[in-house]
């Protein structure tokens, strides 16, 4: 094994024989991440019947998946932070003592690539010449997951000469996160393959000290893409703890206002809130632009003078496709037209296309649904699973900012914490100060939809839209935000904003329009940054007047204006038992300085 590995770096060497032992694959394969490597894997998937290639000239060189029907999702049920103490994994996670873990893995690992190729892949999280490079290994019986690994990160031999460049020069910086990947499902010799194998038993398991995944089980993104939740989250929030940073579960945007001043920020929303929509909007005010950095993951760094930074990490989207069409996200769309891209569990169309609910506007009359049946209009089941995903390169985006390749990141301007709710919640409220901004992440909510577990319409709460990937204690993790404002100067601190493009209107529908006219919620924010925008101070924070949001050209009535942007006492009683209820879950570790900010907030929606 050793003579077949294309590196002389001993912990990667040693790391590989490691599992090889254990899992017993029938080959090794290290990854190179070239072109003709993808290509050949592509076509061993499409021999095995994992992918079908698309003959449709709208999708070139692109693939279709379709999954084991019960492993479309990530399973937050079996997903595991063991940390050494229990104490340490914290309300919002599984945890299970180390040991006992290992040894489970152990048994389930045994020979688990049995009759498979063990693929090895090289990847870093951001940029390979970032002042700290954050490496992994992938080890995983997979190859779809290998070929949605070059779309969603850098891998390959590059990766791997930086490693071992860094080995000499800087040995700190070498360090990669082992990631041990299998489906769980090894072949006796003859034994024909299924096109999607899984195992029923599943485990995605992080040791945060250690800094290792294990997952098992699931071929499925979330669970499987192991450089994406697991490390860029899970992971990668106990190394920004211990190092001084952030990592977090949001999209970036770049705005340009008509006076050619850009603004970076970035936003946190709860799942089927819109985050994908918005990190790829379109202005529809005059003279605006954005451009995006990124949908889903943001590392923020303090940088040398004061401000904070952000980055991307990813490479590529891994995003949900219903509701994903031409009329709602043109530049998603416009991005997967270019191709080169794996579409997970959508329908089929006629001309060896992929379609899924909202695409377009009309409805094929006919499609092969994502579990293989004919599907028409008239089928009672959806024709893409709801949880259906493009993976897509992102530079493939018309509107990708060039800063999205900047290795170190851009300044951070603002944060907004975003949930879905009918009442309460006002458009968009200004924090007072950095910890009342961690307050209104720490308390984000959102209204399950008929989508989510639950009745319909319950307020689920979901700190800074973290709650499946903080990885340790959430209490300490606000504790980490209050303490690393101190990383940055005053006033380069981002600015916290909350905002909620659902709220009703006094005859229960939507309030304010949404989608592409949340621009002119945009604009009054870098309005704030740029200290013109007027506000009015409310027991919750900094709201616009009427007459501060620009509506130029808005087909909307002064009531929906005003229901949607008023801070109304009334539901604010009725609010604060309710986070003073979900804060108490937190425990001892809530920090005093969250526990303050709620006696704040009481007090001041009393004097009202
Ligand atoms: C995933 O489930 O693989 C994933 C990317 O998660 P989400 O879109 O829910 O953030
Ligand atoms: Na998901
Ligand atoms: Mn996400």
């Amino acid at each position: 094994m050793a003579e077949d590995a294309p590196t002389t770096h001993q912990p990667l060497i040693d790391f590989v024989s490691e599992i090889a032992q254990l899992t017993t694959p029938d080959a090794i394969h290290w990854v190179d991440g070239s072109a003709a490597e993808y290509t050949r894997l592509t076509d061993e998937l499409v021999e095995a019947g994992t992918l079908t290639r698309l003959t449709s000239p709208d999708f070139p060189n692109s693939f279709a998946a379709f999954s084991d029907p019960a492993d479309v999702a990530r399973v937050e049920s079996r997903t595991f932070i063991c940390s050494e103490n229990e104490r340490d994994a914290g309300f919002t996670n599984n945890w299970v003592e180390p040991g006992e873990m290992r040894k489970t893995l152990k048994g389930v690992f045994n020979g688990a690539m049995r009759g498979r190729t063990m693929y090895v892949i090289p990847f870093v999280m951001g940029h390979l010449e970032a002042d700290d490079p954050k490496f992994g290994v992938e080890i995983t019986d997979s190859a779809y997951v290998v070929a949605s690994m070059r779309i969603m990160a850098r891998i390959g031999t590059d990766v791997l000469r930086k490693i071992e460049e860094l080995a000499e020069t800087a040995p700190e910086k070498a360090f990669f996160v082992p990631a041990v990947h299998s489906v769980g499902a090894p072949l006796e010799p003859g034994q024909q393959d299924v096109p999607w194998p899984c195992n029923e038993d599943k485990y995605i398991v992080h040791f945060p000290e250690s800094r290792e995944i294990w997952s098992y089980g699931s071929g499925y993104g979330g669970n499987a893409l192991l450089g994406k939740k697991c490390y860029a989250l899970r992971i990668a929030s106990v190394m920004a703890r211990d190092e001084g940073w952030l990592a977090e579960h949001m999209l970036i945007l770049k705005l340009t206002s008509p006076q050619n001043k850009s603004y970076y920020v970035s936003a946190a929303f709860p799942s089927a809130c819109g985050k994908t929509n918005l990190a790829l909007i379109d202005p529809t005010l005059e003279g605006w632009k954005a451009e995006t950095l990124g949908d889903d993951i943001t590392w923020i760094r303090p940088g040398a003078e004061g401000e904070f930074r952000v980055v991307n990490p990813e490479a590529g989207y891994f995003g949900v496709a219903p509701g994903t069409g031409w009329h709602t996200n043109a530049n998603a769309m416009r991005a997967i037209a270019k191709g080169n891209s794996i579409f997970t569990n959508c329908a089929l169309t006629d001309d060896g296309g992929v379609w899924w609910e909202g695409m377009t506007e009309e409805t094929p009359s006919h499609l092969i649904d994502w579990q293989g049946n004919d599907w028409t209009p008239d089928s009672e089941t959806p024709a893409a699973h709801p949880n259906a995903r493009f993976c897509t390169p992102i530079d493939q985006t018309d509107m990708l900012a060039p800063e999205y390749f900047e290795p170190n990141g851009v300044k951070l301007d603002a944060i907004l914490f975003g949930g879905r709710r009918k009442t309460t919640v006002p458009l968009v409220a200004e924090a007072r100060d950095w910890n009342h901004g961690i307050f209104y992440g720490a308390t984000l909510s959102s209204e399950t939809t008929a989508a989510a577990e639950g009745a319909v319409g319950t307020v689920r709460r979901d700190p800074m839209a973290m709650l499946p990937f903080i990885g340790y204690d959430a209490g300490d993790y606000l504790k980490h935000w209050v303490e690393v404002s101190s990383a940055a100067a005053e006033d380069k601190l981002p600015k916290i904003f909350l905002v909620n493009w659902f709220r009703r209107n006094r005859e229960g529908g939507f309030a304010w329009p949404g989608f592409a006219e949340n621009t002119r919620v945009l604009k009054w924010i870098v309005e704030r940054l740029e200290g013109t925008g007027e506000a009015v101070e409310t027991p919750i924070g900094y709201t616009p007047t009427q007459q501060a949001l620009d509506l130029s050209g808005l087909d909307v009535t002064d009531e929906d204006i005003e229901d949607s942007i008023k801070v109304d006492p009334a539901e604010w009683q009725q609010e604060i038992p309710l986070i003073e209820e979900w804060l108490e879950s937190f425990g001892e570790s809530l920090p005093a300085s969250i526990a303050e900010q709620l006696d704040e907030l009481k007090s001041r929606v009393a004097a009202t």
